[in-house]
């Protein structure tokens, strides 16, 4: 397997139903978990881009969480339909995007 350039990790932690944190999962992290998915398969970018569930990556308020590297830019509150830009923008292009980060006091 070759070393990939970008390396994007989509929490899908999960808590019981009324927990303070919340969760990703509650969120709707599934979602964003199978639009990555999608869009990498289509894409065939497999060999460049790897896609890893993990659990809770801290800042659960700002859920659904997303994190890229090696640049260690944290997403957050992002929908399926945020996906495609961060993959043709951010995981393509090279350039984060911007209006889909964690906000600064929590990354
Ligand atoms: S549950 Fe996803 S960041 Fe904490």
């Amino acid at each position: 397997m070759a070393r990939p350039e970008k390396h994007v990790f989509v929490c899908t932690q999960n808590r019981p139903q009324g927990h303070p944190r919340g969760s990703c999962m509650s969120s709707g992290c599934g979602a964003v978990m199978n639009e990555f998915m999608s869009q990498i398969q289509s894409r065939n970018l497999f060999e460049k881009i790897a896609l890893t569930t993990t659990g809770c990556l801290g800042p659960c308020g700002v859920g659904p969480s997303v994190l890229v590297y090696p640049d260690g830019v944290l997403y957050g509150k992002l929908t399926a339909a945020d996906v495609v830009t961060i993959v043709e923008q951010h995981l393509i292009g090279g350039e984060p995007v911007a209006h889909l980060q964690a906000p600064a006091e929590v990354w």
